[in-house]
């Protein structure tokens, strides 16, 4: 069984790619927290967590998630599959560390780097046309040793992309962009929008009602951009720091 997370796509597709070559079935993270309650895993031999690194770390959704699962009998074997835009820091060891506090081991590790999605902050770009193609390639290149590898239960920390100062950014820098940065009090729409309903439909979190034609945000945000990146007029902003930055959303 896999649990998956995806704002914009890629650790979608990952996640796909994954389920069908190991014969797998797919759960929606957001979709089974909904509720709120303990999740109940019944007796799965493998357990798969896929998710997009945020802040060098695992977003907080899959972690407050795998907190309130339930395991009926422990997987016998249990593998995160990431994906970045560059670097993963420190995550390998702290949802490591994470899962051995709910009583769980990490077997396997496996890091995809994929198009950026996160351009909130100055600086922060999306990749060029070349550069998305050409990850998306690799990764698609990447794919069945990934499935070979879990296939054979190999154990590990895979294609590692743990970058500069992974303490800095995994244990320092991580809970400050947590606590002050992930908000959606700055997402803005400008005249463009026609009031589609995309945005709405496409948030993860269902975080977005549509009140007179126009988005409304409601404080439940991980900031995954999808209703941004998605909007087909580019009429929404986080602020001005995401104008012309253009748009970037995994594409089947
Ligand atoms: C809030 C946020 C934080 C991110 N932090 C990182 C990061 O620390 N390191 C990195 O390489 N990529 C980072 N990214 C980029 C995503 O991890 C990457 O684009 C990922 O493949 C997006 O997956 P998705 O399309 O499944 O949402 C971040 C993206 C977002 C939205
Ligand atoms: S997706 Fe864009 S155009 Fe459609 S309602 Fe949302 S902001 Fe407006
Ligand atoms: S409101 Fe936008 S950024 Fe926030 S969770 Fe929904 S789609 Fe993602």
């Amino acid at each position: 069984m896999i649990f998956w997370y995806s704002g914009c796509g890629n650790s979608g597709f990952v996640a796909e790619e994954l389920a069908k070559g190991l014969n797998q079935d797919l759960v929606f993270i957001p979709d089974a927290a909904r509720n709120g309650n303990e999740y109940i895993v019944p007796n799965e031999e493998v357990v798969g967590f896929v998710f997009p690194i945020y802040a060098w770390a695992a977003p907080k959704i899959v972690t407050e998630f795998i907190a309130k699962m339930r395991f009926e009998h422990k997987p016998k074997y249990l593998f995160a599959a990431v994906t970045c835009g560059d670097e993963t820091g420190y995550t390998y060891r702290t949802f490591g560390k994470f899962l051995i506090k709910q009583g769980l081991k990490l077997d396997a590790f496996f890091s995809f780097k994929m198009p950026e999605t996160y351009i909130n902050l100055p600086g922060f770009k999306l990749d060029t046309l070349q550069s998305e193609k050409s990850k998306i390639d690799a990764v698609k290149e990447q794919l069945p040793k990934v499935i070979t590898s879990i296939a054979k239960r190999e154990q590990g920390n895979f294609d590692e992309l743990k970058g500069g100062a992974p303490f800095l950014k995994s244990y320092i820098l991580k809970p400050l962009f947590y606590g002050l940065l992930i908000s959606d009090k700055p997402f803005n729409v400008n005249d463009s929008c026609n009031g589609c309903g995309k945005c709405a439909r496409e948030c993860p979190l269902h975080n977005i009602n549509m009140v007179d034609g126009k988005p409304r945000w409601n404080g439940n945000c991980t900031n995954c951009m999808s209703c941004y990146h998605r909007c087909p007029n580019n009429a929404i902003n986080f602020g001005k720091q995401t104008c012309g930055k253009g748009q970037y959303y995994f594409k089947k």
